[in-house]
């Protein structure tokens, strides 16, 4: 089977019908999706600016991913719910759109990035964990994240005006 014929299978789904003939469900949805990620970027924002030695340079970069990671997780698990069952109810519209297509890109690549710098610079975080300046790996990485997340917002946004 391949997507196409996935889609309109999606949209045939109950949870997918009710989003999709609610005038209610979608924009409740959509807006718990814009808060769950205001939280995902937030955060990251935040590990990503303290990597960068800009705020919070005082902070250990192990004890300020503790802290602010779980709520990562839950707010991105969050987004990937709420954006699951908008998508599920124009499947094949949004699967077709640029926007929609890059966002999925960037999120791919921002993963990708993230699971690198785990694989490289953090391995040797016990050497640099409380200095103001991280090394440059560390850095490139966190500046190459806070500018796939921005441009996921951004591409995330340009889907309203391509798909309604
Ligand atoms: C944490 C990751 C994500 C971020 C940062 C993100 C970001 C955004 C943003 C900023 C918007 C525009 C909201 C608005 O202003 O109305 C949006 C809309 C949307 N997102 Fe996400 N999103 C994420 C994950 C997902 C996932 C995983 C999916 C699908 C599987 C998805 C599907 C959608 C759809 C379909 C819309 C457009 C709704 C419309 O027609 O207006 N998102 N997203």
């Amino acid at each position: 089977m391949t997507l196409d014929q996935l889609w309109p299978l999606l949209e045939k789904a109950p949870f997918a019908a009710a989003v999709r003939s609610s005038g209610l469900l979608f924009p409740w949805i959509e807006s718990v999706h814009v808060l769950a990620v205001v939280l995902v970027v937030g955060t990251v924002s935040i590990v990503d600016l303290r990597l960068l030695g800009l705020p919070n340079r005082e902070k250990a970069v192990r004890k300020l991913t503790a802290e602010v990671l779980p709520y990562t997780w839950a707010a991105f698990a969050l987004a990937v719910v709420t954006g699951f069952l908008m998508f599920s109810s124009s499947a094949a519209t949004y699967a077709a759109d640029f926007p929609f297509r890059m966002k999925m890109l960037l999120m791919v690549l921002a993963g990708l990035n993230m699971v690198a710098f785990h694989l490289l610079p953090y391995r040797t975080v016990h050497l640099w964990d409380v200095l103001t300046h991280p090394p440059a790996g560390a850095k490139v990485m966190a500046a190459m994240s806070l500018t796939l997340w921005i441009g996921i917002v951004c591409f995330g946004r340009w889907i309203g005006f391509t798909t309604n």
